[in-house]
């Protein structure tokens, strides 16, 4: 069976194989709306945006292709900007492998997330780029 790993809330579990990601952090206690968007989402319709994850260390190949609406609601939206292939939506994945998951990835204004920018900038101030 498949592992999922949810790394902001260190929530790891089998699941599976087709499991959906959205249901599986949600029977797991892992948060996956930020904010408002706790009470305000789709329900797992794909239309809001807000459960959109981030599939670190190459783990995205283990997720289901992308299906229409998701593309459609991925070509409205920001944060997908030089993460096109990582961001993901929790609600439209079907687990097929194992997945690292980032939940509640930080805004993407920049084309690059923050998480990776700010590991960028230590390693500049360390010298090691
Ligand atoms: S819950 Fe709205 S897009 Fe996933």
């Amino acid at each position: 069976m498949p592992k999922v790993k949810f790394l902001r809330s260190g929530v790891e579990v089998e699941v599976p194989q087709g499991a959906n990601l959205r249901q599986v952090a949600l029977e797991h206690g892992v948060e996956l709306y930020p904010g408002i968007h706790k009470a305000l989402n789709c329900r797992g319709l794909g239309q809001c945006g807000s459960c959109r994850v981030l599939l670190k260390n190459g783990t995205m190949r283990n997720a289901s292709p992308k299906g229409m609406i998701e593309k459609l609601t991925m070509l409205r939206s920001f944060w997908t900007i030089g993460c096109e292939d990582e961001v993901r939506l929790a609600c439209q994945i079907r687990v097929q492998g194992d997945l690292e998951v980032l939940e509640r990835p930080p805004a993407n204004f920049s084309g690059t997330y923050a998480v990776e920018a700010e590991a960028a900038r230590e390693r500049l101030r360390q010298g090691k780029l």
